[in-house]
């Protein structure tokens, strides 16, 4: 077996240490949270694994070489020296997208024309621009890291969800917050104002134990360590828990409940799954155990008008407090005033959270009395 290389999963910045607590459950154990993500030590297998599995990565990436590169010329001859056949296949289109950081070599587009020129030269890979997966260069330091894209399409992009709402949430993110509230797949889950239903089926996926990657393609079956066979075999060992609980999705729109239904019975969920069209104001828990109630209204500067979002959040607020009591409560917003306008009694909150150009929080409170 070849010697273990590293492997960095992608996150969201401030998302590290809940990732790294999701990849330890699930057997990368020494995974350590680095700034933008969490790094390990593995194989092939474990980037398959990786991003077959790993809800909250945004992608994954396979850390092929390194060397010292001082100027153009030194980047030219290394890049030529660098056995890229052990990476990718003749032929295959790539793209080279290189970053540099306190590095004599400054010029990024300079930089990766000497790497595309040289896996050009290797294996006659056409450069597309386009093409999903990809190398990805960083010179920092005078250091060159070569790493290979293994993800292509951004793991949010489960597969099975074909519709997505006016100001969706994206699922690798919405696991993250389900996770942050803790939540691991032994409790109902209700969202009010659902659209799409990203965390009703995210929230119903990990209480199923389903993979989450197990409706796409990776861009690492387009390289040269791909072995179609041990992959077959690594898919056909995935299973389905039945869950005892229901998780709930409701919205007055009733487009987004259509549409969240039908990402429900893609995603093979639609047995635990209900999605209703109705107000917040006349949502009531759904029976059995009380759970946890996760939420992202409109904000102020995506969709509504801010002023009228404060009577909304109010009166949501009164719903849940009044209804709603045993359950515990996670709101993303990106306004704390707004947060607050819902007189619900959230505990103190970590950093802001970049979400589609918008930092948001995440507001929790302990079960409703
Ligand atoms: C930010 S979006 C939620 C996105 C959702 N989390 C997703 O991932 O698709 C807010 C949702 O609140 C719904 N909404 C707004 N006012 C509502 C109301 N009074 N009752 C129920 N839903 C409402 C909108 O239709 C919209 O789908």
């Amino acid at each position: 077996m070849s010697k273990p290389f590293e492997i960095f999963a992608a996150t969201v910045p401030g998302m590290e240490t809940t990732l790294q607590e999701e990849a330890i459950e699930k057997g990368f154990k020494h995974a350590k949270a680095v700034p933008g993500g969490i790094a390990f030590l593995g194989h092939w297998t474990s980037v398959w694994r990786a991003n077959l599995h790993l809800r909250g990565a945004t992608r994954i990436l396979a850390r092929i070489g390194q060397f010292r590169a001082y100027h153009l010329a030194e980047l030219n001859r290394r890049a030529s020296e660098f056995d890229w056949s052990t990476v990718l296949k003749v032929g295959e289109s790539v793209h080279v997208e290189v970053t540099t950081r306190n590095s004599k070599i400054y010029h990024q587009s300079a930089a990766a024309e000497r790497i595309e020129n040289a896996i050009r030269t290797q294996l006659r890979c056409p450069i597309v621009r386009e093409a999903s997966g990809g190398i990805r260069v960083r010179i920092e330091n005078n250091i060159c890291t070569l790493s290979v894209d293994t993800s292509g399409e951004p793991l949010h992009k489960r597969g099975a969800k074909a519709f997505v709402g006016k100001a969706p949430m994206r699922e690798t993110l919405a696991s993250l917050f389900l996770r942050h509230c803790g939540y691991s797949g032994d409790e109902p889950v209700f969202d009010p104002m659902c659209g799409s239903g990203t965390f009703v089926l995210e929230a119903a996926e990990i209480a199923s134990g389903l993979a989450p990657g197990r409706n796409r393609d990776f861009a690492f079956q387009r390289l040269a360590s791909f072995q179609p066979e041990r992959w077959k075999a690594m898919l056909a060992d995935l299973t389905q828990q039945t869950t005892p609980f229901v998780f709930t999705g409701s919205d007055r729109d009733e487009g987004a409940i259509k549409g969240a239904l039908a990402n429900a019975q893609r995603a093979g969920i639609e047995d635990c799954t209900r999605f209703k069209c109705q107000s917040f104001s006349d949502a009531l828990p759904p029976d059995g155990p009380p759970g946890l109630v996760m939420i992202n209204p409109p904000y102020g500067d995506r969709i509504g008008n801010k002023r009228q979002l404060f009577g909304l959040y109010g009166a949501l607020g009164k719903q849940l407090s009044t209804h709603f009591k045993g359950w515990r409560v996670g709101l993303v917003t990106t306004d704390g005033g707004l947060a607050k306008a819902m007189g619900l009694p959230f505990k103190p909150t970590d950093a802001p959270i970049p979400n589609g150009g918008l930092r948001v929080t995440l507001y929790q409170t302990n079960p409703l009395t």
